[in-house]
């Protein structure tokens, strides 16, 4: 069966970059065909640097590296602009209309010819693409289901229960939640009270936490394993 997922982040940095890398490794190392999007990515020069992340983290040690990325650039990164602002700032300095029919275009011929299509979020929830228009909104009308990636620090649980709350208000699936540790730095304590708050306060499915490390490896086992523990 197709999995199709809108990576929502708490905020920008909250790692969704790594987070998507990670989902597209683990259903490619299943045997599916996978790619990732990002609908728009700003704070770019040439290169669509988010995609390039989920590239090298899906095909971290595969012999393989056929460039689906490359072939697909079009739609993969619908939207690159240079000025490293939301959407809505940097497309109105850049003289870029924003066409969202564009963008499902570009994902809906993704859906049609892969069978994972993970897409990035762009910050939090409700930033907006065009004036008055949520990135969320735009994920909603694709049918897209949701995991969050929530930056696990003070402030995670009001930042978490808002963003559940804007993607319930919309009918969307939660797939699950994923506390990322985003500062090396952060009390403990913090980190897995979070949690537990989280779990606490809403229904939704709370896959776990990952720890803070520059060892991408050391990641994604704890990353694989969060997932190996559910019906997912
Ligand atoms: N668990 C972690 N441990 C250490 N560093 C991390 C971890 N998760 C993410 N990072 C680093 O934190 C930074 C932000 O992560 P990432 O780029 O995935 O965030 P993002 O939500 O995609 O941000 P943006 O809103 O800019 O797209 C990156 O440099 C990334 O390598
Ligand atoms: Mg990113």
């Amino acid at each position: 069966m197709g999995k199709f997922i809108f990576v929502a982040g708490t905020d920008t940095s909250a790692g969704k970059t790594v987070v998507t890398g990670f989902l597209a490794r683990y259903f490619h190392q299943q045997g599916r065909s996978v790619i990732t999007q990002k609908w728009i990515q700003t704070g770019a020069g040439s290169i669509q640097e988010d995609i390039q992340v989920h590239q090298n983290l899906m095909l971290d040690g595969c012999d393989n590296k056929a460039d689906i990325f490359q072939k697909e650039k079009r739609h993969v990164s619908p939207y690159i602009l240079k000025m490293p602002a939301a959407p809505v700032v940097a497309a109105k300095k850049e003289g870029v209309f924003i066409d969202k029919d564009k963008i499902k275009n570009s994902y809906f011929y993704l859906k049609e010819n892969y069978e994972v299509v993970i897409v990035e979020g762009i910050g939090g929830v409700l930033v907006p693409y065009v004036p008055g228009e949520y990135i969320i909104d735009l994920a909603a009308e694709a049918g897209l289901s949701v995991i969050i990636v929530a930056a696990n620090k003070l402030g995670a649980i009001n930042h978490t229960l808002l963003t559940i709350e804007a993607i319930k208000h919309r009918k969307m699936k939660i797939e699950g939640i994923i506390f990322n540790q985003v500062d090396q730095e952060e009390d403990p304590d913090i980190i897995s009270s979070n949690i537990s708050a989280v779990i606490e306060s809403t229904s939704e499915k709370v896959f776990g936490g990952i720890r803070y490390s520059k060892n991408f490896s050391e990641l994604y086992f704890d990353f694989k394993k969060l997932l190996e523990n559910q019906r997912f």
